[in-house]
């Protein structure tokens, strides 16, 4: 049936490139939206903080400012409830129920106040027991709770791992995938299956690709350079791993952009953002609409970074070299381009010449590409043999680089092979 030997390299790669990903028609590319955690964290006390707890009205007010303030247009799309949203106790027919003096008109209604907008809706359980802060876990109930959120009309769930046996994390991961399939209702599924499996062993990526949209696999983002830096050491050293089972359906998610909160200087905040966007990740900010400054705001709504971040090709970038206190992180993007993050990791003195010619052995344009800069700060550099930059502490430049002549056959490497390869 194909007789040409290339005809069957595409069917085994087309073939390939579609296994393990959850086929629920959802996250074709990253998810975009606003989670409460980082920001608001367990923040319970409407009577002394009614502004910050978490409660409707807040959701309410992110979902406004979402439409009000060119987020939509920007591409977020999800309002997503973190834990403490539950009464302490399930009411009479078992069933999780929102604490009622904070959520007075229920989840139903908040998601289709969030609809009306435009917008959709995410809410968080948890697989085991308990949620992480004590309140009413999953296990027992997959199929009550699946049927509850999806009555609601939720579009997402983040599934947390906390008061679980590390034995049943996969099990009950696939027991609500399942249960929330059988509803009928496409829900965005949000797992920390590996983040918990690797306690133990190392998790299985082809099951968590075939069962959840996104997956964490490390701790819990703080509002600190240290932690986003800490999430970028353990996904360069984990990405043979982790880097192949992403793709359209399923992505590997770092956690939360904490950009415009307290603890990231500028150049830390474009560092985060270029580098989630070169890791496919989810752009799920934490932080508060109402107050974030304007350069946090550009940068989060920084059109080019967001289209590297849901370049339809859907392959996570990675980390190809270190060099002199300078990081190099490439992603392939469509029509043979490739987006390039240059993290200067050196937290002292003051701006640092990089140039390509740094990397032994790295050939970036040979002989020619066309280059656009995009941080830090929109260039567009054109047709080059190298590139040099100055790039501040902690900071990051972030290019695409067109290949000029024959695809594909330009750069070390990852696109002429789509194997990772160091230097
Ligand atoms: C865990 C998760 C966080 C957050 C909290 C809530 O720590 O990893 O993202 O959901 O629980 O308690």
């Amino acid at each position: 049936m194909f007789p040409n030997p290339a005809a069957w390299v595409v069917v085994v790669v087309a073939l390939w490139s579609q296994a393990g990903a959850l086929d629920n028609g959802l996250a074709r590319t990253p998810t975009m939206g606003w989670l409460s955690w980082e920001r608001f964290m367990c923040n319970t006390d409407c009577e002394g903080d009614p502004e910050n707890c978490i409660s409707e009205s807040l959701y309410m007010e992110m979902a406004d400012l979402m439409t009000a303030e060119g987020w939509k247009e920007a591409g977020y799309q999800f309002i997503c409830i973190d834990d403490c949203w539950m009464a302490p106790k399930r009411d009479a027919g078992g069933r999780l129920q929102a604490d009622p003096h904070r959520f007075p008109a229920g989840i139903k209604k908040l998601a289709e106040y969030v609809h009306s907008k435009g917008l959709k809706l995410g809410i968080y359980a948890d697989v085991g027991r308990n949620t992480c802060a004590g309140y009413p876990g999953s296990l027992g109930h997959y199929d009550v709770d699946a049927q509850t959120f999806a009555e609601w009309d939720v579009d997402l769930l983040k599934f947390d791992g906390c008061s679980m046996d590390v034995s049943l994390v996969e099990q009950g991961y696939v027991n609500m995938s399942r249960a929330l399939n059988r509803t009928g209702r496409p829900i965005l599924y949000s797992c920390e299956w590996p983040l918990h499996k690797w306690r133990s062993q190392t998790p299985n990526y082809t099951a968590i690709s075939q069962t959840c949209n996104q997956w964490r696999n490390f701790v819990d983002i703080y509002d600190s350079w240290s932690s986003v830096k800490s999430i970028l050491d353990w996904t360069a050293a984990h990405q043979d791993i982790v880097v192949p089972s992403a793709g359209p359906g399923g992505w590997n998610d770092p956690d939360m952009l904490v950009i415009g909160n307290f603890g990231l200087s500028g150049d830390q905040q474009e560092s985060q953002m270029a580098l989630w966007a070169i890791m496919a990740a989810p752009l799920l900010m934490s932080n508060d609409l109402r107050s974030i400054c304007g350069r946090s705001k550009e940068l989060l709504q920084n059109r080019q970074i967001i289209a590297i971040n849901q370049d339809e090709l859907g392959k996570q970038g990675y980390r190809t070299a270190t060099v002199d206190h300078f990081e190099v992180w490439e992603r392939p993007l469509s029509n043979g381009r490739l987006a390039i993050a240059v993290l200067n990791t050196l937290e002292i003195g003051s701006a640092r010449k990089f140039s390509s010619e740094k990397v032994p052995g790295w050939k970036l344009c040979t002989p020619f590409c066309n280059i656009t800069q995009i941080l830090p700060q929109y260039e567009e550099v054109g047709v080059q043999t190298g590139y040099r930059v100055s790039v501040n502490p902690s900071g990051t430049a972030l290019l695409i680089i067109e290949p000029i002549g024959s695809r594909g056959k330009r750069y070390h490497g990852i696109l002429q092979s789509e194997k990772l390869t160091y230097l």
